[in-house]
Parts: structure tokens; C-alpha cells; sequence
């Protein structure tokens, strides 16, 4: 296979370090997108091989627009993207805002996401296969009636809480990617979406959680896979040649692609969520697709 440009985000820790491991140890050129800079060395230390990092803070839009700028000037490729990072800090208990005054969570799972891919779609359009990866939780089984809230996705008139924040997060990931999918079509690249599963985290990087969340999580952990299991599914998803036709899946642990649930691919509340977004980052969509084009 000829080497391939990968860009992963929070690739310094967890699944998305063991798939930045998995896929340069099979020769590719793995860019380790990260905002702490001090973990991604330690990280590109252990991967090694053809492994690069660059700072990368999704939580801040000119950190977005210099890590694109950077990857166009200095690598002018973009093979796959995988949108791994996650704003998750178990410790944090108050709405936190961006330095653009965005809610921090709602930006830096879902519009910071939203604008990198965006920035980079012209280098993934140029690949000859180029493939857009974006993360959802399957812990969203557990909130089946949770939606995208259209009038106040940062908590500004309602009772804030974390996880709802994240998983309100992820289900705008998932709809994004259907609507990639969407407007890729007659492109050579695909949108899917990696469900990920009940994976062990290092507790290590979140010291100040109360007992009572470290004996939840250590129960936890002990029904939880290790995160190189669940990044073999990252590395399949961004390689592997059987999976070139998939578009618009889920893709899960163990290898499986399924469909959407029906709120993540109905096509108006996606064409809302979409718009929504792109309202808030004030941009045009780099790429649309028009009804009767292709
Ligand atoms: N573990 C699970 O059970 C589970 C379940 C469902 C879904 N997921 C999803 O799987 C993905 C990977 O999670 P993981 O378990 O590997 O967790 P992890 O080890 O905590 O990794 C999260 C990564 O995201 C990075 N990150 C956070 N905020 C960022 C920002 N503003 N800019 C750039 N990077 C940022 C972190 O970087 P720093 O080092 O700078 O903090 C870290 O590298 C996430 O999308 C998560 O939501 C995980």
C-alpha cells in the first residue's frame, strides 16, 4: 500500500496514540495533532517511525487555522483524517467558555471538529482516497430521546450538565458525518463515524476527581476494553482497502459497520444541526452538494 498522510487528533494519549502507533508501524506518515505539545513528544517518542506532531487546540479557532495552514504549507496532503479528540474533564463541573466565548464542550467536540475538517477538505478531495473519520460515544444508547438542542446548544437558558453537553456533542458528530457523506458525493472520499465503545481511560490525567468518581470508573474498567483493541478499528477505518465503499456508516468494536439510529440520519434534523453550526462559525461550507449535480 502506498504510504498514506494520517492526521489524528488527541493522538498524545488513548485510543488515539495506540492508532497512531498501529498506523505508522505499517509505514504511513501519522501526524499527531495535539494541544498539550509536552505529552505528544513523549508520545511520538514511543510511536516513532514516520510520526509528526503539531500543536493543535480545538477548542481555539486560530489554533485550528494555524494547524491547517501548517499542514497545507508543510505537507500538502491530507489522506485521512480521524477526529479522536474529545473535550471530556471529569473533574469540570461549571459551563466553561472558549476564548471566542463559545461553551467549551459544544466547541471543541462539535464546531472545532467541523471547521478543521472543513479547512482540510481540499487536500482530502485531492487524495486519491481520501477518508473522514469523526468519533461518536456508544454510551449515546443510554440517552435515546437526547437531541441536538437548536435553540440553546451551550446551556445559555437551561440547567447545564457535562455529560449532556458531551453527548449532545457527539450526536452533532454523528449528523455531520451523515451529511458529509451526503455532500461527498461523486468525491472519491467517504465520511464515517467510529462508535467507540466502553474503553479504559488513564485516570492518571484527571488527578483532582472526587473517590467516588475513581471507584466508578475503576468498576468501569473492569468491563472496558484496552484502547490499542479499540484502535484497530481507527487503523481499519482510515486503511483499510475493504472498507473504501463505506459511507455514512457507523463503524464499531468489534469490526462492524451498522446504520445511523433515526434521529442521527434524518435528513432534516441534519440539515438544522448543519446549519445551526455553520451559523455559528460564520463560514460557507467548503463543500456542497447540489440535488441533480454529480
Ligand atoms: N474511553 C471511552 O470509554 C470512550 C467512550 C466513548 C467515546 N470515547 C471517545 O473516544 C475518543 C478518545 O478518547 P480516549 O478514551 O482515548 O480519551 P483520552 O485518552 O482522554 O484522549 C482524549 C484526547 O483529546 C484531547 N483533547 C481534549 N481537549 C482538546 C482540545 N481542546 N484540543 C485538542 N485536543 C484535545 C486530549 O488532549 P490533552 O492531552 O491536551 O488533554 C487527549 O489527547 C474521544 O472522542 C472520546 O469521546 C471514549
Amino acid at each position: 500500500m502506498e504510504p498514506k498522510t494520517v492526521i489524528i487528533t488527541g493522538a498524545n494519549s488513548g485510543i488515539g496514540k495506540a492508532a497512531a502507533k498501529q498506523i505508522a508501524a505499517q509505514g504511513h506518515r501519522v501526524v499527531l495533532a495535539c494541544r498539550n505539545m509536552e505529552r505528544a513528544k513523549a508520545a511520538q517518542r514511543e510511536i516513532g517511525g514516520y510520526s509528526l506532531t503539531a500543536q493543535l487546540d480545538l477548542a481555539q479557532r486560530a489554533s485550528i487555522h494555524a494547524f491547517t495552514d501548517w499542514v497545507h504549507r508543510e505537507l500538502g496532503k491530507a489522506d485521512a483524517v480521524i477526529s479522536n479528540a474529545a473535550d471530556f474533564d471529569l473533574s469540570q463541573k461549571q459551563r466553561v467558555f472558549t476564548p471566542d466565548g463559545f461553551e467549551r464542550i459544544w466547541f471543541t467536540n462539535h464546531l472545532g471538529p467541523v471547521l478543521l475538517i472543513d479547512r482540510l477538505m481540499d487536500l482530502l478531495i485531492a487524495s486519491p482516497q481520501g477518508r473522514i473519520l469523526t468519533v461518536s460515544s456508544k454510551g449515546l444508547l443510554m440517552h435515546p430521546f437526547l437531541t441536538v438542542n437548536l435553540n440553546d446548544p451551550m446551556f445559555n437558558d437551561r440547567p447545564y450538565s457535562v455529560p449532556k453537553a458531551y453527548y449532545q456533542s457527539k450526536l452533532a458528530q454523528s449528523m455531520f458525518t451523515n451529511w458529509l457523506a451526503k455532500q461527498l458525493t461523486g468525491t472519491m472520499v467517504t465520511a464515517n463515524c467510529i462508535r467507540v465503545t466502553n474503553v479504559k481511560l488513564d485516570l492518571n490525567r484527571f488527578p483532582d476527581i472526587p473517590q467516588w468518581m475513581k471507584n466508578l470508573y475503576a468498576i468501569k474498567a473492569l468491563f472496558a476494553i484496552p484502547p490499542e483493541k479499540m484502535a484497530t478499528i481507527y487503523a481499519r477505518a482510515a486503511l483499510d482497502p475493504a472498507l473504501k465503499n463505506e459511507n455514512g456508516r457507523l463503524i464499531e468494536y468489534p469490526l462492524k459497520t451498522c446504520d445511523f439510529p433515526p434521529y442521527e440520519k434524518d435528513p432534516l434534523c441534519i440539515e438544522q444541526v448543519m446549519r445551526l453550526t455553520y451559523r455559528q462559525l460564520g463560514i460557507n461550507p467548503a463543500i456542497t452538494y447540489e440535488t441533480g449535480s454529480n
